[in-house]
């Protein structure tokens, strides 16, 4: 199979399936909580795993939290940031965040805020300076992704934490598709958090990291248990947390991992855009550089069984919101029709895929979208 869906996750990074076999084999270590040797061995293998991520992010490790994902970590920051709300009670958002955001924000909404989300263009680009202009004394949190999981487009975050920094709001950003593929500087975020998780890099599923720019008074979604020094309930998932670890170590100490994917996301676009009815979402420069969001002539389900029959893996809009059969909110937001929506392919690339592979994708997606 070649692997251009990288977005929705990616298959294990084969150095960390290397660590992970052999701390499998090892089977040494137990719960990090314990107090005998195996639980030390656990516990060693989850600060160590704290400390890659943190330096990976250029942080100190104490402000480095463990969760079961990126969703979980969403929702314990905004949970954390509306309960210091006091009596504000607006939030703002971008219109075209993650499920595991804008479900949230719309479940606290029910519960007595408001959300006012920033438009995005039909690209998915949204104006930097709507935060300037919209920031009143009413807001209690802002919360802007890096870049979107759909489309690849980079929304403008840091524009959001010059704008909350000058006026003591707190900001979470949701960096799921941004850590490793691109710098983030997280110490611009003055009073805030950011989070994301491992397994769009080659790392295993169920464990994700939050960063908060001040752990004090940090209280995770549920109570039972004072793991991760208060912070998030229930004993760590030591694998995936180690394989976070590791894939930061992976990325850091490839010499190849600032520019990991030369040119191939515009050798894909090169050869399929003079197909009829192929046209490109938004503009390269202003797209994570692994992702290639495209409309073609057909229904994207269809290309995505045809294509996994040529032995390409691809998805139609997110691997969230394929399955069903409602439009992607994300494309909707951007002012798609459902028809639109419905011909959206979303191609990313990344660590499981090679030159070749990517050479033998361009002929077979060629001859697919040309049927
Ligand atoms: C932007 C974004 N946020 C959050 C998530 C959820 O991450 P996890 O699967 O680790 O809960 C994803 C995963 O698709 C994502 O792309």
């Amino acid at each position: 199979m070649i692997f251009l869906d990288h977005n929705a996750g990616s298959p294990l990074h084969p150095r960390v399936g290397a660590f992970l076999a052999d701390l499998v084999r090892s089977a040494e270590w137990s719960n990090p909580s314990s107090p005998h040797g195996c639980g030390r061995l656990a516990r060693e293998l989850v600060e160590r795993s704290r400390e890659l991520v943190a330096r990976s992010v250029a942080q100190p490790a104490t402000r480095i939290t463990f969760f079961s994902g990126a969703s979980e970590a969403n929702a314990a920051s905004i949970s954390h940031w509306l309960s210091l709300a006091g009596s504000r009670r607006t939030i703002l958002s971008s219109a075209v965040e993650h499920p595991s955001v804008r479900e949230n924000l719309l479940a606290w909404e029910a519960k007595g805020f408001r959300v006012r989300w920033a438009p995005v263009d039909r690209s998915g680009a949204m104006d930097p300076d709507w935060i300037a202009r919209t920031l009143d004394d009413d807001i209690c949190l802002c919360v802007c992704m890096s870049a979107n999981n759909e489309t690849g487009r980079r929304l403008p975050w840091l524009a959001w934490a010059n704008a909350c920094a000058a006026r003591g709001i707190p900001l979470h950003v949701d960096a799921t598709q941004s850590w490793l593929r691109e710098d983030l500087p997280l110490d611009r975020i003055a009073r805030g958090s950011a989070c994301w998780s491992g397994h769009k890099m080659g790392g295993l599923s169920g464990a994700g990291a939050l960063w908060l720019s001040d752990t004090t008074g940090f209280h995770g979604l549920w109570e039972g248990g004072s793991q991760e020094r208060g912070r998030r309930a229930g004993t760590e998932s030591t694998l995936s947390v180690a394989s976070l670890g590791e894939v930061a170590r992976v990325w850091m100490e490839d010499p190849s991992a600032r520019d990991p994917w030369p040119g191939w996301r515009e050798r894909i676009w090169d050869s399929i855009k003079v197909l009829a009815g192929v046209e490109r979402t938004s503009p390269g420069a202003d797209t994570l550089a692994n992702t290639l969001h495209i409309r073609t002539s057909r229904r994207a389900e269809t290309m995505v069984q045809l294509l996994d029959l040529s032995g390409v893996a691809v998805s139609a809009g997110s691997a969230c919101a394929s399955g069903s059969l409602r439009p992607s909110p994300v494309l909707v937001a951007m002012g798609w029709t459902e028809e639109e929506a419905a011909r959206a392919l979303r191609i990313s690339v990344g660590h499981a895929v090679d030159g070749q592979g990517v050479e033998n994708a361009c002929e077979i997606l060629t001859r697919c979208l040309d049927r």
